[in-house]
This record gives structure tokens, sequence and C-alpha cells, in this order.
């Protein structure tokens, strides 16, 4: 399948580059800025786009590029600093600006080229940055320009691009047509990517790489577990599937129930529910620190597993499937190299079996590819429930990160209750599917209320709700007031221990979706 790659130099919109060239029909992969030429699989490869970055080109530190890349004979096309990046290195100069250039900005471009073909000469286009184009590089010749900037230059030799603004950002005009410009007209790259093809080629993958041995999946009762189980048995026998859900006690109201029931209903066969509630809750005791819980509930799930895989007697050449995800593997620092950061230890890529599945070459990760909707949109191919599909995330970790301080089973009873008002209540009232993930936080401070004449002294609970393309990124939802203030009283009335709501109105960064 034809692909292009996105070398990320850190910028916050190199996942939305990615994004947008998917969704006009062509794979990609984003590869650290720094990849070697000679370590990126040239297979089908058209063409290479250069991210943004946060860095200066001027900087010691600046962010470096194989220079072999620009020799290979492949379309390339800077964005910002990856436009800044080219320049320098080929003897321009880059320089800063007085003033940061942020915004809708005017282009007009001067020569017609096939990166501007059904683009009108003038359009708006949208711009950060806080260097410019002083002088271009050699060979480069300017092709359209900003009021006062270098907005676009071109190397007819080399084929190479390079432009200023950002077409990946909705505001910007025709940014998606010239995208697809560089992906059709400049690339050649045909329209391969799609969900059903997806579906056709990962169902051959699946059969091919499973081989006749069994496949253990843990399911979460999320969306992505269902689409991977679903994945598998539209694949493979379902005698072959072992579906093992650990209830782990933080988990949702309801939801051990509604996972068996959905399984059952994807047509499962080997089911197996293990309740370990009083195990997580007794290791759980005493921690309050984030990390360490993440630690030991992933620590525990895995021995818990490794316990029922022998239990059971699940072969021991069984493939482990997984619904990691594109983003799971970024934000882990596997994805991006030297410039992610971890933020936050997820579990479920973490684990030791994991990785030693993963060195026996037995892990089987049919949606690593993919961003979150794209699994949804695989997830609607196959009919999975609406109900399913549209569910909100939820984390590996479940209530442990959502109660702070210490984890009891009175905490976590409490949560549930008042969560599963608060869910009910966006889904009756018709805002759940607005809002990309919505949870309730307990808070470990109690604050002073009033019942009649009694005092009360109950918890505070923190409602969240934010909207997101994929979760990396998240703005607060702007729950309407009416719908907060109805909320808030019926936890309130309805959940003897919360004394108070509060709303999160954080955005993602500087905070986190979660609170741990
Ligand atoms: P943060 O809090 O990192 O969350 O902004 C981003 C998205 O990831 C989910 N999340 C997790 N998912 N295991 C998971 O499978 C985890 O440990 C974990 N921590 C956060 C979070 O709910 C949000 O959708």
């Amino acid at each position: 399948m034809d692909k292009i790659i996105i070398l990320d130099f850190g910028s916050q919109t190199t996942q939305l580059i990615s994004r947008r060239i998917r969704e006009i029909g062509v794979y990609t992969d984003v590869l650290p800025g720094d990849t070697q030429f000679k370590d990126i699989d040239k297979t089908d490869l058209k063409g290479i786009i250069l991210s943004g970055s946060p860095e200066s080109v001027y900087e010691d530190d600046a962010p470096l590029i194989d220079k072999a890349i620009y020799k290979a004979g492949l379309p390339i096309l800077g964005i910002c600093y990856g436009l800044q990046r080219i320049t320098a290195d080929f003897n321009g100069k880059v320089s800063p600006l007085a003033k940061k250039e942020y915004g809708r900005s005017a282009v007009k471009y001067l020569a017609q080229s096939l990166l501007f073909r059904d683009v009108p000469e003038y359009f708006i286009s949208w711009m950060s940055h806080g260097d410019s184009i002083e002088k271009t590089g050699d060979r480069f010749e300017v092709i359209a320009v900003s009021e006062n900037h270098t907005a676009a230059v071109y190397n007819s030799e080399l084929n190479i691009y390079g432009i200023q603004f950002h077409p990946e950002v909705t505001h910007c005009e025709y940014g998606k047509k010239i995208l697809e410009n560089f992906a059709f007209n400049i690339c050649g790259a045909k329209k391969e990517w799609s969900m059903e093809r997806y579906f056709e080629n990962t169902r051959e993958d699946i059969i091919k790489r499973v081989d006749g041995r069994d496949v253990l999946l843990l399911i979460s009762g999320g969306v992505d577990s269902a689409v991977v189980a679903a994945l598998l048995l539209k694949s493979i026998k379902p005698e072959k599937i072992h579906l093992m859900y650990i209830d782990t006690g933080l988990m949702r109201k309801d939801e051990s129930i509604e996972v068996e029931k959905s399984l059952k209903k994807l047509g499962a066969k080997n089911l197996h529910l293990i309740n370990a509630s009083a195990e997580f809750l007794s290791a759980l005791k005493g921690i309050s620190d984030p990390e360490m819980k993440r630690k030991i509930i992933g620590d525990l799930f895995m021995q818990i597993q490794q316990r029922e895989i022998l239990k059971l007697g699940i072969p021991d050449n069984s493939l482990l499937a997984q619904g990691t995800l594109y983003t799971d593997l970024i934000e882990s620092g596997k994805g991006i190299g030297k410039k992610a950061h971890v933020i936050k230890s997820h579990h479920n890529v973490k684990s030791p079996l994991v990785e030693e599945k993963r060195n026996r070459g037995e892990i089987l990760e049919p949606l690593d590819r993919l961003y979150k909707d794209e699994v949804r949109e695989l997830g609607r191919i196959m009919s999975l429930d609406d109900q399913l599909i549209n569910r909100h995330p939820f984390p590996g970790p479940g209530l442990a990160v959502r109660i702070m301080g210490e984890i009891t089973e009175e905490n976590c009873n409490l949560l549930r209750e008042a969560d599963f008002i608060y869910i009910s209540e966006l889904k009756k009232r018709g805002l759940y599917n607005d809002i990309w993930q919505a949870f309730s936080v307990l808070l470990p401070v109690r604050s002073v209320g009033v019942a009649g004449d009694t005092r009360k002294y109950g918890k505070v609970l923190a409602l969240r709700a934010i909207t997101s393309k994929d979760g990396m990124t998240a703005d607060v939802y702007p729950m309407p007031m009416n719908h907060l203030l109805e909320i808030s009283s019926l936890i309130t009335n309805n959940v003897n221990g919360i004394g108070r709501v509060v709303y999160d109105v954080s955005s993602k960064p500087p905070a986190t979706i979660e609170w741990e």
C-alpha cells in the first residue's frame, strides 16, 4: 500500500498532518525527525513530509535531518520548521521575527505549481511561526508569499517543496487541496487507505499470523479490545479465541455484565470472566502515588493473567492480542523516539509479559496503526453496537486513577454511583456523543454542607468532559450551565457521601485528560 512518511520534529500538529493524509486516503507513518534514511522502510514509500517544531533551526540543539533524505529522489514537503530546516540545510538563512506570526494570513502564489493546482491565487492560510526565511536555500525559488514573508519555496531539481503555513489545520483555506496535490499529483500516491480495505487486509494478516495457534485477548470493556475481539471472531474459529476479562473492582457500574453480553453477541465461545476485585483492593491498600498505582495494577494484572492462563490450560505458544493504538505507542515514547516524553505509563505497552511475547513474535496488535476514530469506523464496518462503538475511552487502571488518594471499596462504590448518574444524564440529555470523554473524579477533600438543619461533611466530586480528536490534546466541553446545575443536584441528592460537585475547566495541555 502506498505510503507517505512524516518526520516528526516535535510539532503539536504532527499527528494532525498524519490524520489529514490518511483522511484523503493515503497511509502514513510518523517517524522521529532524526531517523536515518537507511532505516526507513522504503516499500511503497511515495513521499516525505517534514513536520513543524517548537525549536529554531539556528539554535544549537535544533533537531536535524539525515541529509541523505534530500537526495533520495522522493518528493519532500517541509511544513513550517520543515521548510526552515530545508532552508538552513541548503545554505539559506532563517531569522527570528520581532513578533510571532500566528493565525490567519493571506497568501499569494507567484508561480503556478503542482502544489497549488486548483487553489486560487490568493487564499487565507494559517501560520504559527516565530522565525522566517530571510534568504532561500540554494536552487530554491520562492513560489508563494504572505504579506511580509516567504510562504512557499520549490526546488525543481530535487522535487522539494517547503511551506511556512500549516495546511493540516482546518482554518487553512485549501489546506486539504494542497495536501491532496502533494500526495496525488506530486508523490503519485494511490488512494489505497480505507477502513474497508484495512479490515480485509487485517483479516488476512490475522489468519496468516495466527497460523492455527490459539489467541488470548484481554478484554477491558472499552471499544479497542471489543474491536480486536470482533476482528478475531471474524477471522478465525471462535474456539481458538480466549477472551479474558479481569474484573479489577475498578470498573464502571454494570460494566462487567455489559461486557459479557456484548461478547456473547459477537459469537464468543471461550469467555473467561475473572473477579479479582479483592486482590486489587488489597494490593492498593495505603497507596496514593499515581505511578505506584499504575505499576501495582499493571503488575497484578499480568500476574493474574499468567495464573489464569495456566489454570485454563491456554497453550504456551498462544498469541497475545492487544488493542494498542497508534497514540498509545506514541505517548509511551515508542513511536516518536527521543522527542517523546513518557507522561504516564500506559501499562498495556510496558508489561514484561507483553515484552516477552513481543520478543517471541507472539503478539498481535491489529490496531496499532490506527487512531481512535479509525478504530470506531472499523467497528462500524463490522456492525458492532453503536452503544459500544461510541463508548468513551476508559483508562487501563480504571477508577484507580480517578480516585485521588487511597483506593477503598467505599470510595469505588461512591465514584461508581456518582459517575453512573453523570454518564446516564449525559446520554439522556443527548450530550454524550458530542463529548469525546466524560467522567467523574473523587477528590480526597471533604467540604462542609447543609441538609435541612444538619451539618454535612461530604466528599467533593469533579466532573470532567472534554472534546478531542485522539486524546493527544483536549478542549474542555462547554457544558451548558443548566445541565451542570441539574446533574450536580441529582448527584448530591442521590449519592450519600458526595457533598459538593465541581466542573473541571482545564484543557490538555497543560493538564492531562485523567487527573492522575
Ligand atoms: P491522559 O490522561 O494521558 O489520557 O491525557 C489520554 C487518554 O488515555 C487514557 N489513559 C489510559 N488508557 N491506560 C489506558 O489504556 C492507561 O494507563 C491510561 N491513562 C490514560 C485516558 O483515559 C485518555 O483517554
